[in-house]
Order: structure tokens, then C-alpha cells, then sequence
């Protein structure tokens, strides 16, 4: 059995009643035959040279797969490719330069249209600048911008002299910034003067300065001027204007470097089980081809869509299906800057309406939103250009899965059900929306070509209908190829539990050597979720096990928040759970004894609040900091995290009698129906 099951338990519903493809989808869906994922399955690993195929490459690659060195495995390795050749140059090359690649829209209303002709432009004008600031190959470029064109175009950028780019998401903050600066020994920051927020002006450029007074290594930061007149844009020692930068460099273009497949593309930070976030590697070849392939086969996009991801740049989800997946494909993708409710509820069905979007694909947070604001909105707007929907981030149960179908699909619109993480780079589990029947609140079979299990604490396969934990057995393109500086790590975050444990210890002790390596059956990835299979093989996701907290799609640490707290003066111990609300949505509850053993402290609740705003950034703020004189613990003095998550819950709660101190839970339950 599973210790936890996460707080999604919304997702404990049963699945709906499956519903096919309709034919008209069909027989236009880009991938259709029946037979692919046993195609896939026979033909392995060969099978993923059809990802390989939809990049142009510099030089061809010799072996599809190495895995001589797993759980360092290698795709596509000794081919070589550019990424911003292959989201630009190419499509210039092929005719395409006069169409759309970004539709922004900004958050005061304003609209800006790239063609893959201005972006080219953009992006070779500032690669060059990049350049004479002094970034070289293999130099890691920090990006810390909200949802403004300028961040893709920074993005490709890097990617075109090899540069790999660390973009940090504009809402956290300089702690956060720093710390992600400094694990990377970043020495160089795009960042801008600051951005609107239900428009009002917040200052970003503050929190970049606050950022880089810690740092030991200089930084040379790019600021973009984003509010004209609105803050003063003073740049100081080696600060330089993003503007005059173009100026200077207007019209230069700059040669696509042409890296190895296995070449990192980027590094991408996401909290873990420590406290100190992890730098997720991502190369240039088996990442392109995954996301590019993912973006065709279960998203359906076909150059001539408009297909909008409502995600932020600043995390996987806006890297894979914002800007590398779609722009691989050639396709018109459309960027907003806003919020779904501001200025009113029905802002992204008139975007929808206005731009005639064919996909579009958000989290199950933004769904149950929708739901709750009711039909009125959508039905302002006629939204028939809509052909597919996807979701991502989070479990979602078959009602709000059936009313983003009817309401926002019509009726007639196939839903994909996306389950991947940052480590897996791109989609993993997923209907594909030319063959597969849906399920809601199944997230369906894995893609082909990748061999999910979920298991139990042996690691052997489950019945259908039980619950386990979900586990990756063979390497895909899209994979992680370590953390950063930091492949024991890797090692044990992801591979250690499930796979074969000599294997482990020969990894582990003498890395990358190679002698005797030869089984690669030996690895299993752990994602950290649990989840159960039903007959068909549908995986329906249920949630993590680790001090993971999944709030609207965004993934945090409880060790983050409780380190922001512990560090508040008079607090004497602090444990952060997440709790289940009414419609679905994670919310973080706090528990927090202080020293002075005060039920509850107003200036010491402000000072938590404080630090973690200033720790991680606002999406970390607490729903409920519930103040107690203890915390629950065992008799060898372990605080029952479980046991908390559980009362915030309000699920039934089993023996307690091994508790130390079993008389807290009652005074604890007590407080919180006071909360709420
Ligand atoms: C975690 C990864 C990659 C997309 C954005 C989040 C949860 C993701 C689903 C889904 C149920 C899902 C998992 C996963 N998750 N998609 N379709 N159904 N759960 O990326 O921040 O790396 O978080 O999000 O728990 O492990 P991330």
C-alpha cells in the first residue's frame, strides 16, 4: 500500500463515461493509425527516430539511443542542431516568413504580432548583443521576465549562440532568484523594469537588484523597459538597456551555433523534497524532437493553427507547448500576458473568438474556475474555431473534465488529459486525440513508446484498480539529463527507489564509468506520484507522495515553506501540508508552534507571511497558518505530517494512540474549524 496519496483525492472519483473521437476530428487528426503504439512498441527505440525527423539537423546522429551509462542516457547523440534554427531559419527557408509565429496579448489590452520574419530578426539582433556582453557557449543566461515577447525572443536567443538559458518564473522572488543564480553560477540576467498586475505597476528590476547584492559573481543585466513613464528606469553599473541594445545591434544577424543532440538546451529549477530547488537539465536534441513530436501527435497542431497555451513562459509547461513545442512546428502561438478574470471573467473567450484559436490547452485550476463563474461568459463569445482541448498540471475529475468538453468545446471537441513533469520535458501519458477513446478523469494510456508501470513497494506491477506508484522503466527523448552539478542527486532523487540496487551502487560509486554496464532493464524512474490503472491500461493520476504541493499547477516544497517559517523569530517548529478545498483546488495550511507556546501570535502570523513572500514569492502564501502549542509526533520525536494533513482535510483519522502527544489532535481540530 501507498503511505499517502497526496492531498488531490478529488481525483479518487471515479472515471466518467469514455467518449471517441468524433470523426470529423479524425480525419484531419495529424497522427491516426490504429496500430501506433504497438508500431512503437516493436520498433524500439527506433520508433522515436519519427520525433527525430520533424527537426532539421546540422548532421545526422548516429544511434537512436545510448544507454551505456544509465541512467545518463544519451538520444539522437553525435547529431547535431540548433533549436533556434530549427523554430526560425528554417521556416523562413520554407516559405513561412510572413506568418504569424506570436500573438501577444498584453495585459492593459495591447496586441503585438510576430511573423517568424520579426521574430528572426529580434532574436538574431539580440543573440548578437548577447554576444558582445561577453555570453559565451555554454555560459548559463538567467531570465527573469513576466509574459512579455521578449521573453521567448531571449530565450531563442541563447539557444541560437549556445548559450543555455535559466528562466526563473517573474513572480518569485530575489531570494528565490538569487539562490537560482547562484546554484548555476549565472553571470548574466535579462530582466525588466516591471510589470502590470490587474493594472497596477509592480517593480521587478527591485527585486533583480535585491537578488544580485548577494551574489559573489558580477552580473551583467539586460532591462527591458516594460512600463514606459510608469517607473523610473534608471540602469546602473553593468546594466544596459534592452532597447538600445537593439539599436545598436539593428539588422546583425548571427550564425545558428550547431550543437550536440546531448548539448543542454536549458536548466529549469523545481522544487524538490529539500529545501534547495533542483536544477532540471534538458539537452538540445531528444527535448526538441519530444516536444515537437508531443505537439503534433497529442496536441494536433498543424502549421497553419492558431493554438494558445494559457501557461507562464516561467515554468515547463510555457517552455515545452509556448514556445519550442509550437514554434518547432511552424505554427501561430498565441501568448497572454493577463489573468482569465481581469478585466472581467470572459477575457479568454474573447482572445479565443478574436484570434479564432484552434487548441487550446490549460490546467484543471483554471477549469474549476470557469465552472465556477458559470456559463454566461463562454457563451458570449462564439468559440467554434476551437478543435481540441487539453489540460495539464493537476488531476482533473470528470466533472469539470465533461464541462470544459460541453461549454468551452461545444460538445464536440476531443479533451487530452496531459500528464509529464518538468523532469520529463514533454508530454508522457496522454490520449492521442486521432485514436484513442477518452476517459475523463483518466489521463489515459502512456504515449507509445513509453513503458509506464505503476507499481507497488517492491516494485512489482499492481492489479488494475489499486492504487501504486508511478514509475517510468525505460529513458524517453524528452528525459531530464540531470540536475545541475549535481548527477548523485539525480541518482537518488529519481532512480534510486525503484531500480535494481547494484546497479545504484555502481552508479553511485564509480559514476560514468562504463565496464559492465550492459542492463539497461536495471532503471526505473520514480516520478513521485501515485496513481492506478484500470483494465484498458488508462492511468488516472492521483497525486504526489513526496512534500510536494501541487498548488494551481505549480509545484512547491514543503521544506521551502517551512524553512521561510522556521526562520521567523519566536517560531519554534512549523509543518506545511496541503489541504483539499471544496472545488478541487490545493490550498497550503501552515501548523506552527512558538516558542513563547501562544495559541497564536498576529505579529509573529505577519512575519511568516513576510518571509515567504519574500522567500519564494506570493503563490506560497498560506491559506491558514494555525497556530498550536505542539505539533503531533511520534514517540521517537517525528512530527506527524501525515496525520496533519489528514485533520486539514477533515478525513476520519485512524489510531492515534502512537502518538506522543495524542491530546493536540483534538485541540488542533478545534482551531481549525475556528479558521474556517
Ligand atoms: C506534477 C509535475 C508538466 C506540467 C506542469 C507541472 C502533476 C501534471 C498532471 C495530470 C494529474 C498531473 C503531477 C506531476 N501533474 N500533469 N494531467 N494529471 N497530475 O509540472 O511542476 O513539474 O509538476 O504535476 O503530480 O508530478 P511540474
Amino acid at each position: 500500500m501507498v503511505e499517502r496519496n497526496g492531498p488531490d483525492r478529488d481525483a479518487s472519483a471515479p472515471t466518467g463515461s469514455p467518449h471517441s473521437p468524433p470523426p470529423s476530428f479524425i480525419e484531419q487528426a495529424n497522427v491516426t493509425e490504429p496500430a501506433l503504439h504497438e508500431t512503437f512498441e516493436r520498433n524500439w527505440p527506433n520508433c522515436w527516430t519519427r520525433a527525430a525527423d520533424l527537426l532539421s539537423w546540422d548532421e545526422e546522429y548516429e544511434t537512436v539511443l545510448e544507454d551505456e551509462d544509465a541512467p545518463f542516457y544519451r538520444w539522437f547523440a553525435d547529431g547535431r542542431l540548433n533549436a533556434s534554427y530549427n523554430c526560425l531559419d528554417r521556416h523562413l527557408e520554407s516559405g513561412r516568413k510572413n506568418h504569424a509565429a506570436i500573438r501577444w496579448e498584453g495585459k492593459r489590452g495591447e496586441r503585438r504580432t510576430y511573423t517568424y520574419r520579426d521574430l528572426y530578426v529580434e532574436v538574431n539582433e539580440f543573440a548578437a548583443a548577447l554576444r558582445d556582453l561577453g555570453v559565451e557557449e555554454d555560459d548559463v543566461v538567467t531570465i527573469y521576465l513576466p509574459m512579455i515577447p521578449e521573453l521567448p525572443i531571449a530565450m531563442l536567443a541563447c539557444a541560437r549562440i549556445g548559450a543555455p538559458h535559466s528562466v526563473v518564473f517573474a513572480g518569485l522572488s530575489a531570494d528565490a532568484l538569487a539562490t537560482r543564480m547562484d546554484a548555476a553560477e549565472s553571470e548574466y540576467l535579462v530582466t525588466c523594469d516591471g510589470y502590470y498586475r490587474r493594472g497596477d505597476a509592480f517593480n521587478q528590476k527591485s527585486k533583480a537588484d535585491n537578488a544580485r547584492i548577494g551574489l559573489e559573481q558580477d552580473v551583467q543585466t539586460v532591462v527591458v523597459d516594460r512600463l514606459g513613464d510608469d517607473l523610473p528606469h534608471v540602469l546602473g553599473e553593468n546594466e544596459c538597456d534592452y532597447h538600445d541594445l537593439r539599436e545598436t545591434f539593428a539588422g546583425e544577424t548571427v550564425e545558428p551555433v550547431s550543437r550536440d543532440a546531448e548539448d543542454m538546451l536549458f536548466l529549469m529549477y523545481t522544487s524538490g523534497t529539500t529545501g534547495e530547488p533542483k536544477g532540471v537539465v534538458h539537452s538540445t536534441g531528444g527535448y526538441l524532437a519530444h516536444v515537437a513530436w508531443t505537439s503534433r501527435a497529442v496536441l494536433d497542431v498543424k502549421p497553419d493553427d492558431t493554438y494558445w497555451c494559457a501557461a507562464d513562459i516561467g515554468w515547463i509547461t510555457g517552455h515545452s507547448y509556448i514556445v519550442y513545442g509550437p514554434l518547432a512546428l511552424g505554427t501561430t502561438t498565441v501568448m497572454y500576458e493577463g489573468t482569465p478574470d481581469y478585466p472581467d471573467r470572459d477575457r479568454l473567450w474573447e482572445i479565443v473568438d478574436r484570434n479564432a484559436v484552434d487548441i487550446f490547452y490549460t490546467a484543471p485550476t483554471a477549469i474549476r474556475a470557469f465552472m465556477k463563474w458559470g456559463t454566461d461568459y463562454p457563451s458570449r463569445y462564439d468559440l467554434s474555431s476551437l478543435r481540441l482541448l487539453g489540460t495539464v498540471g493537476e488531476p482533473i475529475s470528470p466533472r469539470p473534465w465533461n464541462w470544459y468538453r460541453e461549454h468551452i468545446g461545444g460538445g464536440d471537441c476531443p479533451v487530452v488529459d496531459t500528464w509529464w513533469q518538468t523532469e520529463t520535458g514533454a508530454v508522457t501519458i496522454s490520449t492521442l486525440p486521432g485514436i484513442d477513446e477518452m476517459k475523463p478523469g483518466s489521463a489515459g494510456p502512456p504515449l507509445p513508446g513509453i513503458d509506464v508501470r505503476v507499481v507497488d513497494e517492491a516494485g512489482e506491477e499492481v492489479e488494475p484498480g489499486q492504487t501504486g506508484y508511478l514509475t517510468i522503466g525505460r529513458p524517453w527523448p524528452g528525459m531530464a539529463r540531470t540536475l545541475y552539478d549535481n548527477d548523485d542527486r539525480f541518482v537518488t532523487e529519481y532512480w534510486r527507489r525503484f531500480s535494481d540496487p547494484d546497479a545504484v551502487n555502481r552508479q553511485l560509486t564509480s559514476p560514468h564509468s562504463t565496464e559492465s554496464r550492459e542492463d539497461a532493464d536495471d532503471w526505473r524512474y520514480f516520478s513521485g506520484d501515485t496513481a492506478r490503472v484500470d483494465e484498458d491500461g488508462y492511468i488516472t493520476v492521483l497525486g504526489r507522495v513526496d512534500d510536494v504541493i501541487n498548488v494551481s499547477g505549480h509545484r512547491l516544497g514543503t521544506m521551502e515553506i517551512e524553512s521561510a517559517i522556521a526562520d521567523v523569530d519566536g517560531v519554534a517548529e512549523t509543518a506545511v501540508v496541503g489541504r483539499s478545498s471544496g472545488t478541487g483546488d490545493t490550498e497550503i495550511y501552515a501548523y506552527v508552534s512558538t516558542e513563547s507556546g501562544h495559541d497564536s501570535d498576529a505579529v509573529i502570523q505577519r512575519s511568516i507571511l513576510d518571509n515567504i513572500e519574500s522567500a519564494i514569492g506570493p503563490i506560497a502564501r498560506p491559506e491558514a497558518v494555525i497556530f498550536t502549542p505542539e505539533l503531533p509526533k511520534t514517540r521517537s520525536g517525528k512530527i506527524m505530517r501525515r496525520l496533519l494533513e489528514d485533520v486539514a482535510n477533515g478525513e476520519e483519522l485512524g489510531d492515534t494512540s502512537a502518538l506522543r502527544n495524542p491530546e493536540i489532535v483534538g485541540e488542533i481540530q478545534a482551531e481549525i474549524a475556528d479558521e474556517g
